[in-house]
């Protein structure tokens, strides 16, 4: 009976000191595991004289049972206490600002491309799309280049076959559109076009836009209006436009227009030659050759047209020096738009 009781004391202490569960467990096998002290005090019965035995059986369970509540109460305490901990650590700040995306931006020649086109919608005209991949015919032909034409070689052409080009300028949506509808037509076309050129100032694929005006009465002077304004939309009111003759064989008369330098400003620096000018689109009133080969009576109608690049506007208007920034995929220089 006294050893029963100092069992008793023995675990009242122990569990006392009892920290975590582990611990725990490891005082609940100390005591009622199958090896443990109360395990081994139950087989010492048979040592106990048979008139005390019922006693000693009675007291060791009920050391057994105290031993058992005591610890699953324990165990209880410990638990929340270690969830709790647990928790605590575990616990994510909401408060916290999250991690910011990186942004994207718009190319600059997709940007460009969309000024150009806000100009122009703005003044009523509408967008055509033509195909990279295009008949040599509307290429070349019906634009009143006929094979063996000189003007051919002014754009070193990809060849797909001998129908086939990758076309060489927007021009040939002009054929597309006016053999599709009857005037007035109004549209622009940008888009990507192909020439088998590469260096510092030339790369084998670049863009265009457009444009395309058929009407009664369309006269060169309603031609020098839109681009002056337009120009003047896209690089500030002050800008100064000059309009020189030319040729192409799809525009009689034809002419090149230059702005003034936006990098000295007409005072003459390098990049301008010292003209003070530079060229930025070529223009002309369609020509009849052209209205005839796509059914378009020419003593009915008369129309202009013009198409520029597009790197070349953007190069102006950013000041961007060298062509090949655009086709790097630099983010350093896609970010600054
Ligand atoms: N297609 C010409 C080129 O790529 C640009 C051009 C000039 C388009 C005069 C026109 C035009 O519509 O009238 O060089």
């Amino acid at each position: 009976m006294d050893k029963i009781a100092s069992i008793r004391e023995d675990f009242i202490q122990d569990i006392k000191s009892v920290n975590n569960l582990r611990e725990l467990e490891a005082i609940r096998l100390k005591y009622i595991g199958s090896k443990g002290i109360v395990s081994q005090l139950l087989k010492e019965i048979s040592r106990v004289p048979i008139e005390e035995r019922k006693k000693f059986g009675a007291t060791v369970n009920e050391l057994k049972n105290f031993i058992e509540n005591t610890i699953s109460e324990k165990k209880e305490i410990l638990f929340e206490k270690e969830t709790d901990e647990r928790l605590r650590k575990e616990a994510i700040d909401i408060t916290l600002p999250g991690r910011r995306l990186p942004l994207g931006s718009i190319h600059p020649i997709t940007r460009t491309m969309e000024e150009i086109t806000d100009i122009f919608l703005r003044l009523g005209y509408g967008i055509e799309y033509g195909p990279d991949i295009e008949l040599d015919k509307y290429n070349f032909e019906l634009l009143n280049i006929p094979p063996l034409h000189p003007a051919r070689d002014m754009q070193a052409t990809f060849y797909i076959s001998d129908e086939l080009v990758l076309r060489t300028h927007t021009s040939p949506v002009q054929i597309r559109t006016m053999l599709k509808k009857a005037p007035p037509i109004k549209i622009i076309s940008p888009g990507t076009v192909y020439r088998c050129d590469s260096d510092a100032t030339h790369s084998p694929m670049f863009h265009q836009v457009e444009g395309l005006l058929v009407d009664r009465d369309v006269s060169f002077e309603d031609l020098r209006g839109t681009i002056d304004l337009f120009l003047k939309s896209f690089f500030g009111q002050n800008t100064k436009t000059r309009f020189r003759a030319s040729y192409f064989p799809f525009t009689e008369p034809s002419a090149e227009v230059d702005i003034e330098c936006q990098m000295c400003m007409g005072k003459g620096c390098n990049i301008c030659k010292n003209s003070g000018f530079l060229e930025v689109m070529g223009c002309g009133m369609v020509n009849p050759y052209v209205l005839k080969n796509v059914n378009i009576d020419p003593e009915e109608f008369t129309g202009f047209a013009f198409g520029m690049g597009v790197e070349r506007m953007a190069m102006l208007k950013y000041k961007i020096p060298d062509l090949r920034l655009f086709f790097d995929n630099d983010l350093r220089f896609l970010g600054q738009f």
